[in-house]
């Protein structure tokens, strides 16, 4: 569904700073795969997000996403079928705007219209419905600002924007990272359950190992721009903290050893 091939990104070309960061990456995503993606600080995980989502152009290499070479898409581009969360829960929603006004700019994405045209009761109704859903006490806040929302429910809306109009490719990078560990679950099942729902092929970055085990039906490691670890299904299912240590010894020949990881 997503091939990456041979990728290539360097940093500051021409300057003293230069650094080749992803050197020749290839990767297939099968359609519906949720993949957990680790590997320590400065690995390359958000340079190969930014890669894949436009923010950032390979210098070499071809991206192609259901057939369609996006290699030289524009990020905005991209961004009508590739959908993106980041760690920090103030962005990806507008705060001075309601919740509603948010899922309807969501809902219009790629399209020409604005809010000029406001919101129809019936769209409100199918808000109210689609919150109601997910059981967090959002659908009663429709009118509210969400930047009175706190940090956990508006990253799980943030979420819900993201997937309100089903992407192609979901990108999280460290998307419960700012939350609190109790939060962080409820975030994660919420993801877990939209992507399970609309079989969303999805690319989640996480520093949390437990978490790269528990979620996704595949683990990729990252080491110095390099995918050191792919480790799919069965296997995944039963591999284990140690294993993953021990694993990751071997293929990168050295002990993992990185504050930035977390092992629970
Ligand atoms: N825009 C940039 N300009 C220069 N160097 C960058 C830029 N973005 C990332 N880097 C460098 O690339 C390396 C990989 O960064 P990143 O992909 O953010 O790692 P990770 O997300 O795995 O922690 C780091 O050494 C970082 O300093
Ligand atoms: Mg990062």
């Amino acid at each position: 569904m997503l091939k990456i091939q041979n990728i290539q990104k360097t940093f500051n070309i021409g300057e003293v700073t230069e650094k080749e960061i992803i050197h020749d990456l290839s990767l297939e995503i099968a359609d519906g795969d949720f993949i957990t993606v680790i590997g320590g600080n400065g690995a390359g995980k958000s340079t190969l997000l930014n890669l894949i989502s436009g923010s950032l152009m390979t210098d070499k290499g071809k991206i192609i996403l259901d057939e369609e070479d996006i290699t030289h898409l524009k990020e905005y581009e991209r961004a009508r079928f590739i959908s993106r969360v980041f760690q920090d829960p103030l962005s990806g929603t507008c705060p001075d705007l309601s919740l509603s006004e948010n899922l309807s700019l969501a809902n219009r994405r790629g399209k020409r219209h604005t809010l000029k045209r406001g919101i129809t009761k019936q769209e409100k109704k199918a808000y109210y419905g689609l919150l109601k859903s997910i059981d967090l006490d959002l659908e009663d806040r429709l009118d509210d600002k969400v930047a009175v929302l706190s940090g956990g429910k508006r990253q799980a809306f943030t979420i819900i924007m993201a997937t309100l109009l089903t992407p192609k490719l979901l990108l999280l990078d460290e998307p419960t990272a700012a939350l609190d560990p109790k939060t962080s679950k409820v975030v994660l099942s919420l993801i877990d359950k939209i992507v399970k729902r609309d079989h969303i092929t999805t690319l989640m970055i996480t520093h949390n190992m437990q978490d790269a085990l528990t979620y996704g039906n595949r683990l990729i490691m990252m080491d110095e721009g390099n995918i050191v670890l792919d480790i799919k299904g069965e296997e995944k299912a039963k591999l284990t903290i140690e294993d993953l240590l021990v694993r990751f010894e071997k293929a990168a020949g050295y002990k993992m050893n990185n504050d930035s990881l977390l092992l629970s």
